[in-house]
């Protein structure tokens, strides 16, 4: 049994929500936790921040940061922001996409059996973000977590390659 699967979301959500936090507080508590936000958890979190259902899915779904699934074993997080769009992330982002088979921010859209399909080709995840802190370094990305600045096509070819050996070598 994984780690979630043994924590009922009510559980989950009385671990992490104190008296005066804010919800924004307690989805990152959660998400550090089990690595994501699980859909079940929308109802528990409702309830003790005194919220609607309609406001605490609102604001998963508007904080790009917040996932309702676990993420894919090679996460791409590519910044679309201002600095990094001006120097050529969005070609990069059309590379990557060709590149893996994969949409950004597929993982967003949820299909109507509530299961996310971000897993494509080789259970690639590919995420926009916006805002790494390296803008002086732009164009800059994390893969699984490490950051990476001035990426190329070439430079995120070697890098994904990488990624997806360590996933290879661990199955
Ligand atoms: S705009 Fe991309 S790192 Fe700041």
């Amino acid at each position: 049994m994984d780690r979630l699967n043994a924590i009922a979301p009510e559980d989950l959500v009385q671990r992490h929500a104190r008296p005066g936090m804010s919800l924004v507080a307690v989805l990152h508590a959660i998400q550090d936790d089990v690595g994501f936000v699980p859909p079940a958890t929308i109802a528990p979190l409702a309830r003790t921040m005194s919220l609607s259902r309609a406001e605490v899915h609102g604001v998963i779904t508007y904080y790009h940061h917040f996932r309702q699934s676990p993420a894919a074993p090679v996460t791409v997080q590519l910044c679309r922001a201002e600095a990094c769009r001006s120097m050529g992330t969005e070609a990069l982002a059309k590379h990557i996409e060709a590149r893996t088979g994969c949409r950004f921010d597929a993982h967003k859209h949820q299909n109507h059996d509530g299961h996310d399909h971000h897993a494509c080709a080789g259970a690639v995840g590919l995420e926009s973000v916006y805002c790494l802190g390296q803008c002086a370094l732009s164009p800059a990305m994390m893969i699984n977590g490490e950051l990476h600045a001035k990426v190329t096509p070439q430079k995120f070819d070697a890098l994904f390659a990488a990624a997806m050996k360590r996933v290879e070598e661990t199955v």
